[in-house]
């Protein structure tokens, strides 16, 4: 699966799951624009991208805002010529319920997971729209079901899920393709944060490998992988589709005394 010629736009492409996906377009012929607001990470892997023969740049870019999203993706237009496809995993994780969720959490966590994502599309749909395209929206298993203690997360990422079907069915004749992905648990640096709130951050890799049926968390590229072949033209009848990626996770029925 090639990607020659294409320039694909990644927020949050700095690292965790953004990162493997822009790794593996590069290696795979794509021109990569990695948006993220991590200065050090964000320029450190579009030079070393450029450094193994491809083609990256880095934008230092707060997703939440229209303008600066605008302004990165015009300046990745006219550095590689067109858009292709746009990869949104920009993500962050807050805990809370209705009651102990603040403003200001609630104000952030979907200002970057759900208005990023839109401000992401609107910005590159114009460019995307001229010669058809596909974006893929990294949404979550807890846009499907959901824990305690996350709510602005899980309101976050269902509405990712809207977005997705709502772009898909906007721009169907035109061209584009609109899908998300919803992963399980994989093991990136927004995991190693989630685990370093727990006194003991083993045990949380622990019960995470253990809760997936295949007995382990995805690796990035995993993920990455499945991404990839939803930006590629192999995936010409995907559109408005929601794809786990989650071992099996939400498959399993939990709870279920062990019979026989
Ligand atoms: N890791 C998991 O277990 C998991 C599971 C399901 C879904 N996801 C989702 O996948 C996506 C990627 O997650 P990850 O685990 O790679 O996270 P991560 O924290 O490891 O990486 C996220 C990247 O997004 C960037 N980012 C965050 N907020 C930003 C903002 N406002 N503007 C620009 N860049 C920003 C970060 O700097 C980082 O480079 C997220 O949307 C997350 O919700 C993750």
């Amino acid at each position: 699966m090639r990607f020659d010629g294409k320039t694909v736009v990644v927020t949050g492409g700095a690292l965790g799951i953004g990162r493997a996906v822009c790794e593996l377009l590069a290696e795979r012929g794509a021109a990569v624009s990695i948006i993220d607001w991590d200065e050090d990470a964000g320029s450190k892997l579009s030079e070393e991208i450029v450094r193994n023969g491809g083609k990256a740049r880095f934008d230092r870019v707060n997703v939440a805002n229209s303008a600066d999203v605008l302004a990165a993706v015009e300046a990745t237009a006219k550095e590689f010529g067109s858009i292709d496809s746009l990869v949104v995993s920009a993500g962050i994780q807050r805990y809370g319920t209705a009651i102990s969720t603040t403003d200001e959490q609630w104000d952030e966590v979907i200002g970057v997971n759900l208005r990023g994502a839109w401000n992401a599309a609107k910005a590159c749909l114009p460019n995307i729209l001229k010669r058809g395209g596909s974006i893929v929206n990294v949404s979550s298993v807890q846009a499907l079901a959901s824990q305690q203690n996350v709510l602005a997360y899980t309101v976050s990422k269902h509405g990712l899920i809207g977005l997705t079907r709502s772009m898909a069915m906007d721009f169907a004749k035109d061209g584009v393709r609109v899908n998300a992905v919803c992963p399980g648990t994989v093991d990136t640096p927004m995991l190693k944060w989630a685990a370093s709130l727990d006194p003991d951050p083993q045990s949380v890799y622990d019960a995470c490998n253990a809760m997936h049926p295949i007995g382990r968390i995805a690796r990035p590229r995993e993920i990455a992988e499945v991404v990839a072949f939803l930006v590629h033209e192999s995936s010409s009848f995907v559109t408005g589709a929601i794809w786990t990626v989650d071992g099996g996770l939400l498959t399993q029925i939990g709870g279920v005394p062990k019979t026989g």
